[in-house]
């Protein structure tokens, strides 16, 4: 029986059915990555692209990105300082959330969609430092209301970036494809 089951495999139908299979496994692989870095409900659909729009730099909402590992995101008050000056922001339906939060002084729940696993050390300072761009890893913010990630933030992602940097630079190229550059 298995040897009856080898031999079909081995035929050309049973190779396209054999590349059926692996093709299914692949893509629900894939979208699994996907589908957990899709974009959670935000409390408010913050957009951004009316925000860089006005002129509003990135660093100015996010200033850990030069100084340290994590840019971090703003607090009520940093919104509060312009939104208590903008009429709309009494009427809007969009802000309601921040108002109630300057209210109770609970701070709005925002959900992390820009992450690496906990054992990957990733520090935004030294990729600054480098001249890479925001938009060079999160995409164009200049487009978009909610965060969303332009693409799967995995090891393969990294590592391509790191070789592309890195070629021709035998010491750098050592240092950035190292393991325990990432992981320690
Ligand atoms: C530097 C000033 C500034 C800061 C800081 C700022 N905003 Fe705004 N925001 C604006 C301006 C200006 C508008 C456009 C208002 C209009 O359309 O009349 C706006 C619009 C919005 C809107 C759309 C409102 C609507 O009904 O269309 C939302 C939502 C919003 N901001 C949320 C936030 C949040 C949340 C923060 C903090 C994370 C924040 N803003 C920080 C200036 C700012
Ligand atoms: C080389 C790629 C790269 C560049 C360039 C980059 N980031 Fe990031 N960013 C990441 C990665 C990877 C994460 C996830 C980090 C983690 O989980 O600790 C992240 C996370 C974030 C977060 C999530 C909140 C937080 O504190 O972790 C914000 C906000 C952010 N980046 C903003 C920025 C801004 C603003 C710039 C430009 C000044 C920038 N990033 C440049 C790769 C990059
Ligand atoms: C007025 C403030 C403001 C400005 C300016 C701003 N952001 Fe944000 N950013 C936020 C807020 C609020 C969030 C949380 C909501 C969300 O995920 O969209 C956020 C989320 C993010 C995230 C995902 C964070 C996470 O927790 O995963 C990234 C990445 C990011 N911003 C990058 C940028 C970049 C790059 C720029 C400049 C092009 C920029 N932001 C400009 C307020 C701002
Ligand atoms: C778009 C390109 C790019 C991407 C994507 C990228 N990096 Fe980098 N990374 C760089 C560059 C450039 C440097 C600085 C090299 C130098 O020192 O000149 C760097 C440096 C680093 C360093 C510091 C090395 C040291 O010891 O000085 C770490 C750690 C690092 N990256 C981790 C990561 C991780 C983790 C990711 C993925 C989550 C990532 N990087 C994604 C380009 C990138
Ligand atoms: C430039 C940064 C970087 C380097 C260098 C790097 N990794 Fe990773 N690694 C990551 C990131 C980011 C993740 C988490 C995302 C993922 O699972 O792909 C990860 C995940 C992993 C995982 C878990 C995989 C899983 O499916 O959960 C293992 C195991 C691993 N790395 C081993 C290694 C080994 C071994 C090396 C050296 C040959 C290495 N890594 C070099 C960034 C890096």
């Amino acid at each position: 029986m298995i040897k009856r089951i080898f031999d079909w495999l081995r035929q050309p139908l049973g190779l396209v059915a054999v590349g059926i299979a692996f093709l299914a496994l692949f893509s629900l692989a894939a979208y699994g990555i996907y589908y957990t870095q899709q974009p959670p409900a935000q409390p408010i659909q913050f957009p951004h692209k009316t925000h860089v729009a006005f002129g509003i730099q990135c660093l100015y909402c996010h200033p850990g990105a030069e100084r340290g590992p994590s840019p971090g995101l703003p607090s009520t008050a940093k919104c509060w300082a312009c939104h208590q000056q903008i009429a709309k922001t009494q009427t809007s339906l969009l802000l309601a959330p921040l108002v109630e939060s300057v209210r109770t002084g609970v701070p709005v729940q925002w959900v992390p969609v820009a992450q690496v696993p906990d054992f990957v050390q990733y520090n935004h300072r030294p990729h600054i430092a480098a001249g890479l761009n925001c938009e060079d890893c999160h995409g164009d913010l200049t487009k978009m209301t909610i965060y969303e990630n332009p693409q799967v933030m995995n090891m393969g992602w990294c590592l391509n970036c790191h070789k592309e940097k890195s070629a021709g630079n035998p010491e750098l190229e050592t240092k950035l494809l190292d393991c325990g550059t990432c992981h320690y």
